[in-house]
């Protein structure tokens, strides 16, 4: 018998293609055949859950995860009881990777139960080695551990653990070139990410995202118009480019196609209808750029902007390459060229350093610059950054105390902002629908949310409605 496995590992691989993708269809398919002999012996189908945590970039390499593993065989499920749990982390902050241990505590006392359970950990937290180590140590009962920079080998891996019976580690510490063409699950049928760029080389002194995702790459602006169109063939009407800081698209590969550019190419597609992108830097952010979003129809008028300080001298400490009077000039000239956009900011609170001087800078910037929202932040020491090992670094107390400060302007703010819309009326792309209350959540151009009254067979659609009522952060209106 275990021969006889031997064999069949030593075959399956010699067979396996060298270039990718196509190597990963073939472990699709090897593993198609493995799954439907567990479905056979179980007599029904098998479960996946995908869990995603953290930003949009997991959020869109979980669609690929997601693609590759229903491509295998397996069904989605709401339940972490699903035969097979996936898991793509996050460790820009601290308490995210606390809340992880438990919840793969909790799955294991699930495996207990269903022994052919298999349990998946991916994405940035992977890529820390302390955070392998602990779970190599305490949470034997894992199967795989895989990285940001192979989760299109996720079919091969499951391969792997297959015939080795037990945990397998793959994370690599560089990227080798970008793999196209996988397939995908999309979570919504009408809007996508696409992502045009991987990695960051900003290093800002408190971020962790450029040591887990590595060095900035960009893809091939004809491999991202490709996409647009294949997304729109098939139903797509928004696309949101992705990437840690859009502006530098193309830059590092030498590229003559600018972020600018890129966004007139994409809305070239015909079908789509919208257009967003997340996140451009303050550092670089180009005049053609306001230009382009300002003359092109499609590209939605929200540019989320972080700010992350606004005192000049933790701006420096932070490696931020911009003043408190760089970014209000910034946010001023994006207002005037583009009538009626919306701004939306990230905001640390209480990194190293931070004085009350210092911080009322910040809620000077957030009253001047007119936020219609801003995600904050506390400050949160990430091991490796420069910022961990900075002197003064601010006790929870204080930090907590301006925290709440800001979320209090944040609010004022946002909501004065958001009030100015009362009355108009706007159009909306369809995105949820709740049938218990038979309303319909529709999201503006720039970005903000209403709730109407309207059925079901509008999910996905455009639709003109009268903002009637202002509820702070959100709208209630009704269809016009
Ligand atoms: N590339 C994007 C942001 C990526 S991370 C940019 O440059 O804006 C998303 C947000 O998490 C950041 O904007 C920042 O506000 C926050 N963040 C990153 N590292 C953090 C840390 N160590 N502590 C607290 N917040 C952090
Ligand atoms: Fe982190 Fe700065 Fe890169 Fe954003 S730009 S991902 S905050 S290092
Ligand atoms: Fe988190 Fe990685 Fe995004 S650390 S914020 S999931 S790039």
């Amino acid at each position: 018998m275990e021969q006889s496995k031997e064999l069949y590992e030593q075959r399956v691989r010699s067979l396996a293609p060298a270039e990718e993708p196509e190597r990963q269809y073939y472990f699709i398919d090897v593993m198609r055949s493995v799954i439907a002999e567990k479905e056979a012996r179980k007599g029904r189908k098998l479960t996946m859950h995908v869990e995603t945590f953290g930003c949009q970039m997991n959020a869109k390499d979980s669609e690929t995860l997601s693609g590759i593993l229903s491509s295998i065989g397996f069904e989605e499920s709401d339940s972490e009881d699903a035969d097979l749990v996936l898991y793509n982390t996050c460790t820009v902050r601290e308490n995210a990777n606390t809340k992880l241990y438990g919840r793969i505590g909790y799955l294991g006392n699930r495996k207990k139960r269903n022994p052919d359970k298999r349990i998946l950990l991916c994405g940035c937290m992977m890529q820390e080695p302390q955070a392998v180590e602990k779970i190599r140590k305490s949470y034997r009962f894992v199967d795989v551990i895989f990285g940001t920079h192979n989760i299109y080998k996720l079919a091969e891996l499951l391969f792997d653990r297959e015939v080795a019976g037990e945990l397998v580690i793959d994370v690599w510490d560089k990227p080798a070139g970008i793999v196209e063409d996988l397939p995908r699950r999309n979570k919504y049928g009408f809007k996508a990410g696409i992502n045009i760029m991987y990695g960051c080389n900003n290093f800002c002194s408190y971020c962790i995202v450029p040591y887990v995702r590595g060095r900035e790459r960009s893809r091939n602006p004809e491999d991202i118009v490709a996409e647009a169109r294949h997304l729109a063939e098939n139903g797509v009407r928004e696309v949101m480019l992705l990437g840690q800081n859009v502006n530098s698209y193309g830059k590092t590969d030498r590229m003559d196609v600018s972020f600018a550019k890129l966004l007139r190419m994409v809305s070239e597609v015909e079908g789509i209808r919208r257009i967003r992108f997340m996140t451009p830097h303050p550092k670089d952010l180009s005049d053609e750029l306001i230009a382009e979003i300002a003359a092109n129809p499609k590209v939605c008028r929200h540019v989320h902007l972080p700010l992350q300080s606004g005192s000049s001298r933790i701006l420096k400490a932070m490696n931020r390459h911009y003043t408190k009077e760089q970014y209000l000039d910034l946010a001023s000239r994006i207002r005037e060229r583009i009538p009626g956009v919306a701004i939306t900011t990230d905001i640390i609170v209480g990194f190293p350093g931070e004085t009350e001087e210092d911080f009322r800078e910040t809620m000077d910037v957030v009253r001047k610059a007119g936020f219609i929202a801003a995600y904050t932040f506390l400050y949160s020491k990430r091991t490796g950054t420069p910022a961990a090992s900075m002197p003064d670094q601010v006790d929870e107390a204080t930090a907590g105390e301006r925290f709440k400060r800001l979320l209090a302007v944040v609010g004022e703010v946002g909501a004065a902002q958001a009030e100015a819309m009362n009355g108009q009326t706007v159009e909306v792309l369809c995105e949820e629908y709740k049938a218990s209350e038979g309303t319909m959540t529709g999201r503006l151009d720039n970005n903000l949310l209403v709730h109407f009254p309207a059925d079901e067979s509008l999910l996905g659609e455009l639709v003109s409605v009268k903002l009637t009522t202002c509820k702070g952060f959100y709208y209630l209106g009704e269809r016009a």
